[in-house]
């Protein structure tokens, strides 16, 4: 929202900066000390960093609570890609690395503070050319097959289904797991459920006992393929649909904890981006569920949406500037609209919203790092990712009522990831700590919150200059999450709360001197989260955020 307050606004900072600026010019002409003080001066102006704060009222009102947010919408994507998994996840029990049964202690750690309430696994496109059975009995004696989708390298089948679910038990996270309907069969599907989560002793609960696990393993989440419009089998959206069904109907969850309550979510293929060749994907595969029997079911709809101006992803992601930086953020804030597009499908043949989006590959996609192997989707990760990812779980959030579960792509090493690794070393990146600072709205109660956005303008593009959300954890604290946009004005934000007295607010925020800031392993603190506080004035709390910053606060 903008309006003619904002333009004000924006027109008295403009006055204020050309008074100051002509104050210093005539000061001047006098001496070489003034004449430093123009450089001064107009270097601030130049950064923003002397520029007074706009100021947005914002009010949250406490007595119209919504949705929950779903903590699936913090999920994460680990594919058999690069080294988002060998290297990432998996280093091997005879690792000098320190790990546990072979998986990374440091990787761990980090995720565990995350609270990732799921881990979308094997792909990716990987899913449909993956064979379970390669990945399990004694590690010496698995095969050793290719990975044709990612750089044609070798994959040793190291990391299979023990370890993948041995890494969920590490990090406290539920089972996505994506069958193969492209090159698989009903069958071999069928099988590798009933090996994970079958009970009584069947010939395949055996062998899983045999290998390790006489426990059924608990499998959340299946996703019914993957991109079977594209990687995953180029199919209409009529044959996948045929397919789809019988994969629905025959691959059971058998586990008995799984049978009443809490049970196996399956997720179709939905769409992949915006166009007439996605809404009808969405419509045809919504109106076989509006038409569908007791025999097959689904409780979810997959969606894809990268941040890519342009195929080939060729955008840098570290070394740009500001150009590239509102570019990539228009590009983000479209998920939006295409949310809305595909919820709208699903409302005409799912009124009561059944049937929960599931975002589950989303984040920026740039160039390979130069020097990298280009199938391996290595990039950096910057402050303007961080930004990226709070606009995307804010959108989310906006949406929860139909969206219920995400997966940022991908978790460790590949496209936008919260960890990069280099053997024995590892990083955080910006995003991973939008993620930490974002757990206190998992399964909170989305909370309306009414603000004047503003403007920021460059290049042509103009976007919101401030984003928020709030929601109401479950011991009835309320957070608020803030995005400042513009990378050189701050904001100054006075919040109220309808329905509701606050006292101090404190939190973290996270920004740095640039908008492609990064952590690397010589300075892994960059762009680290630091403690930010609200001034209380009068019955409102005002915070001050910097430029191209994220704020997190929790609101007494
Ligand atoms: O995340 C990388 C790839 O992007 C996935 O394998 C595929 O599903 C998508 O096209």
């Amino acid at each position: 929202m903008s309006t003619a307050n904002d333009t004000a606004a924006l027109k008295t900072s403009v006055n204020d900066y050309l008074n100051l600026l002509s104050g210093a010019i005539r000061l001047a002409s006098s001496s070489l000390s003034e004449w430093l003080s123009l450089v001064v001066l107009l270097t601030l102006f130049l950064t923003g960093l002397g520029s007074p704060a706009q100021t947005i009222e914002l009010s949250v009102d406490t007595s119209k609570p919504g949705p929950t947010i779903n903590r699936n919408l913090f999920g994460q994507f680990a594919e058999h890609l690069g080294h988002g998994i060998y290297g990432g996840i998996w280093v091997g029990p005879n690792s000098n690395i320190p790990n546990t049964r072979g998986i990374r202690n440091d990787v761990v750690t980090a995720l565990k503070a995350l609270k990732v309430p799921n881990v979308r696994w094997p792909g990716g496109c990987f899913a449909d050319e993956y064979h379970w059975r390669n990945g399990i009995g004694p590690a010496d004696k698995r095969a050793v097959t290719l990975n044709p989708n990612w750089g044609g390298v070798i994959e040793p089948n190291t990391f299979g289904t023990h370890e993948f679910m041995d890494f969920l038990d590490q990090i406290g996270a539920d089972a996505y797991v994506s069958i193969n309907v492209g090159s698989g069969t009903v069958k071999e599907a069928a099988d590798w459920l009933e090996y994970m989560t079958a009970a009584q002793p069947t010939t395949l609960q055996k062998e899983r006992a045999a290998n390790g696990h006489p426990d059924a393993w608990k499998v959340g989440y299946l996703g019914l393929g993957n991109e079977s419009w594209d990687c995953g089998g180029n199919m209409s959206p009529d044959y996948y649909v045929s397919q789809m069904k019988k994969f629905s109907r025959f691959v059971r969850n058998y586990n008995p904890a799984q049978q009443d309550k809490d049970q196996m979510l399956k997720i179709a293929v939905g769409p992949g981006g915006d166009g007439p060749r996605w809404t009808e994907w969405t419509d045809t595969v919504m109106k076989a569920y509006q038409q569908h029997t007791w025999s097959w079911d689904i409780n979810g709809l997959s969606m894809h949406f990268y941040t890519v101006p342009h195929w080939p992803p060729s955008l840098k992601s570290v070394g740009f500037g500001e150009d590239d930086y509102a570019q990539i953020l228009k590009t983000t804030l479209e998920m939006n609209d295409l949310i809305a597009t595909h919820s709208a499908i699903m409302d005409k043949y799912d009124p009561q919203k059944k049937v929960a989006l599931f975002v589950d590959e989303w984040g920026g996609w740039y160039a390979p790092l130069p020097g990298s192997n280009p199938g391996f989707l290595v990039q950096q990760n910057s402050l303007r990712d961080a930004i990226l990812a709070a606009l995307n779980l804010d959108i989310f959030a906006r949406h929860a009522d139909r969206v219920r579960g995400a997966n940022i792509a991908q978790m460790i090493n590949v496209l936008q990831s919260m960890i990069l690794t280099d053997n024995k070393k590892m990083v955080l990146t910006p995003t991973y700590y939008v993620f930490k600072m974002y757990v206190p709205f998992q399964d909170a109660t989305f909370v309306p919150v009414t603000f004047n956005a503003g403007t920021y303008t460059h290049g042509g593009i103009t976007l919101p200059r401030v984003d928020a959300i709030a929601a109401k954890d479950k011991a009835g604290k309320l957070w608020l999450a803030i995005t400042n946009i513009d990378p050189d004005q701050p904001v100054e934000i006075d919040a109220s709360v309808v329905g509701g007295s606050v006292k101090s607010a404190t939190g973290e925020t996270l920004t740095a001197p640039k908008v492609d800031s990064v952590n690397t392993f010589d300075a892994p603190d960059a762009v680290v989260p630091k403690p930010i506080s609200a001034n209380l004035e009068g019955d409102k709390l005002t915070l001050k955020l910097q430029p191209k910053s994220v704020t997190v606060v929790g609101i007494e």
